[in-house]
């Protein structure tokens, strides 16, 4: 009987013993997580600022956003733009639906929230660039005022130079390089901007391109006397 009662009492001891030790594993672990977590900010603070980055690469950075409809010739200028920029030292990254949508965007429809979340992500991609020291050209339909000034307001009024490129329509129905309009037009792709979903044109772009009266050269140029100044480090 005391034999019973002596093995119970060690059993509930050994038991005491487990748990205190748990116990004081959880609160020794848990105070390094606070301090890790402590540290994640710290390192955020520490990490090197936008202005650093810029006096590194002689350059000052912006994001050029250039809206307009599939087709206007977005991506064909800013490949200009790109071009020039580059062979007089001036590192900038293209941003296009080549390699947004089919990357990081590439769960997104082109209903209105969808387009919505697909600038959201962007702004917030371009801004990252932004405090390296990069230029970005984003060449997007943003097919609203409101989708545009989320954009804006992520990447900051500062930073943000808006590029319309101006084609009608018809011209870029009549161009229809994708074959998407004639698409459109059957009935075989929805909410396609122009056709089945809105394009608002900006009210107040820092820079109109006009591609009726321009051409691809002088469109660049254009684009370029206005960013020159601005993103050169003198
Ligand atoms: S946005 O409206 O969300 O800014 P985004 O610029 O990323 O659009 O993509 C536009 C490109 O996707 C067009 O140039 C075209 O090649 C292709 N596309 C496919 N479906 C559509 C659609 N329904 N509306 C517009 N463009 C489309």
């Amino acid at each position: 009987m005391i034999f019973v009662f002596i093995d119970a009492k060690f059993k509930q001891f050994i038991r005491y013993i487990v748990v205190f030790k748990i116990n004081i594993i959880y609160y020794i672990c848990k105070s390094e997580m606070k301090e890790e977590k402590e540290n994640i900010f710290t390192i955020f603070d520490d990490i090197l600022q936008r202005k650093e980055k810029e006096e590194f690469l002689k350059q000052k950075s912006k994001v050029i956003w250039v809206t307009g409809l599939s087709g206007s010739g977005k991506t064909t200028i800013a490949k200009g733009v790109e071009r020039y920029l580059h062979s007089h030292g001036i590192l900038s990254q293209l941003l296009d639906g080549d390699n947004i949508r089919v990357g990081i965007s590439n769960n997104l429809s082109f209903s209105a929230d969808d387009r919505t979340e697909n600038i959201r992500r962007i702004a917030e991609v371009s801004k990252l660039f932004l405090n390296c020291g990069i230029v970005t050209l984003n060449c997007f339909i943003s097919p609203t005022i409101e989708v545009r000034k989320i954009a804006e307001n992520i990447i900051g009024e500062e930073n943000f130079i808006e590029v319309y490129i101006k084609a009608s329509l018809e011209t870029c129905e009549n161009r229809d390089i994708k074959g998407l309009y004639k698409k459109a037009r059957k009935g075989e792709i929805k909410d396609f901007t122009g056709i089945s979903a809105p394009f608002e044109a900006p009210e107040n772009p820092k820079i109109e391109i006009n591609t009726s009266e321009l051409s691809i050269d002088e469109s660049v140029q254009k684009v370029l006397d206005y960013i020159l100044p601005i993103i050169k480090n003198n």
